[in-house]
């Protein structure tokens, strides 16, 4: 390990299975070098989250957008096909939409003007005679497409690479978790117009560490827990667990606090919607079974998808998308799922909650984002200090119990330890994790183990 700031210094992880600590090495946050690994590594070779279906409910809807950093147009042609091309004009390269969003079937690049259908073809090149054999030019020079895209549940993934596996071989066991979301409502989901648009100052992986970090709940968002006993809610930390979904994923269940709006009551939601969850509570009953239906209505579940898709489903549905800008910057791009058919009545206080507390501005979220900018800063502190064993995070809490056998709890760090552990294999260095001691044999993977 050197002392020297600009190198980034293997290994990146310590696990100790004698000691029970497991070790990050804070240049994971702040180097350049770890940044433009991920650049090429991680977000070049997986499937990314890109955005849901709904987005582009009609023919002809297009919104522009950015993942690792590659400017993207996401559309749905003439026939209903939903695309992803490179937003760069095949040209000389200029940004083609320069619109967030609208609907269109032609994308005409402001510099020369050449014209695109919304399928990728050329439609026009001025003066295209001037190009020899103009048919083969013209075919040549349609909108480059990501190399792989693929819906699961509405969910549209991409990959910049052609070789990553089907989505559902990636998806794992968070695939199922993505069904149940579609089956809460009879009718399904869809996103609410509109996206909030948030920068942090901190690294991409701290929200993700957030996310996945139930041992803040109480210190961190007090406020709001104040408010949740003032409204007679009784907020407990008992029968909630963490999972290892293998792949980076990673999933909190969540019962012992929140209230989801039509799936959970609680008395702050008042007595109307209580008469509405009870019918909705009966009504998955007969649709799903009483057992499918008890996973999908009863748990609130924090789903993280690696590396870059987190789903909230929580008192509302939350979708939010990471886009790492710099080693210290992260784009947050969150959205609203809801039941496509809704009493007006419910969808009021569905916005209401949501916005008053997982919104940018909520209870919660300003809280949160204090957190990891707090941790971006502090972080400094032992950055290249001639010290290089004081600039680890600890994230040990749970292990003691996982040697045991004992599940992990939400307020443990065990989904963070897998999320850690799959990043350091995805940027693909070699020396980038030392394990000392036994690990557990059965912890790395599936719903049941941490
Ligand atoms: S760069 Fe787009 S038309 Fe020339
Ligand atoms: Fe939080």
């Amino acid at each position: 390990m050197g002392s020297n700031p600009r190198t980034a210094p293997a290994p990146m992880i310590v696990e100790d299975w004698d000691q029970l600590t497991f070790r990050v090495n804070r240049e994971a946050y702040r180097s350049a070098e770890v940044f433009a690994r991920e650049r090429g590594w991680v977000w070049m070779h997986t499937w990314l989250y890109l955005g849901h279906e709904t987005e582009i409910p009609n023919p002809n809807d297009f919104k522009a957008r950015t993942l690792g950093g590659r400017p993207l147009i996401f559309c749905r042609d003439t026939a209903g096909e939903v695309h992803a091309f490179l937003n760069s004009c095949p040209h000389r390269g200029t940004v083609l939409c320069r619109e967030n969003e609208g609907s269109t079937r032609l994308f005409q690049c402001f510099y020369h003007a050449w014209t695109f259908r919304n399928n990728g073809e050329v439609a026009a090149i001025p003066d295209a005679g001037a190009y020899e054999s103009t048919d083969e030019f013209r075919a040549s020079m349609g909108l480059r497409s990501v190399p792989r895209l693929e819906i699961h549940e509405g969910f549209v993934f991409i990959s910049f690479d052609p070789d990553v596996p089907p989505l559902l071989e990636h998806l794992g066991d968070a695939a199922d978790y993505m069904s149940m979301i579609e089956q809460q409502h009879v009718g399904g989901m869809t996103t609410l117009p509109g996206t909030q648009l948030y920068g942090v100052r901190g690294n991409w992986k701290l929200a993700v560490e957030n996310a996945m970090d139930g041992y803040h709940f109480a210190p961190t968002h007090n406020t709001f827990v104040g408010y949740l006993r003032e409204s007679g809610y009784a907020v407990t930390d008992d029968n909630q667990y963490a999972y290892n979904l293998g792949n980076g994923h990673g999933l909190l269940v969540l019962t012992g606090h929140g209230g989801r709006i039509s799936m959970i009551w609680e008395p702050r939601f008042g007595e109307d919607e209580r008469i509405r969850t009870d019918a909705h509570r009966a009504e998955m009953t007969q649709r799903l079974g009483e057992q499918r239906a008890h996973h999908v209505a009863d748990e609130s579940h924090i789903l993280f998808v690696f590396p870059n898709l987190l789903l909230f489903d929580i008192e509302g549905l939350s979708i939010r998308q990471l886009e790492p800008v710099a080693p210290d910057q992260t784009d947050v791009r969150a959205w609203q799922l809801v039941p496509r058919n809704e009493d007006p009545e419910t969808r009021a206080l569905r916005m209401k909650t949501v916005v008053s507390f997982v919104g940018p501005g909520g209870l919660a979220t300003p809280d949160d984002i204090e957190a990891y900018e707090a941790v971006q800063r502090g972080i400094q502190a032992t950055a290249g200090s001639g010290l290089p064993e004081l600039d680890f995070s600890d994230m040990s809490r749970g292990m003691a119990d996982e040697v045991k056998g004992v599940q992990g709890r939400s307020i443990d760090e065990g989904a963070m330890r897998g999320f850690w552990r799959h990043w350091v294999d995805a940027i693909g260095l070699d020396d980038g994790i030392e394990v000392n001691g036994e690990r557990p044999a059965s912890f790395l993977s599936g719903r049941d183990v941490r």
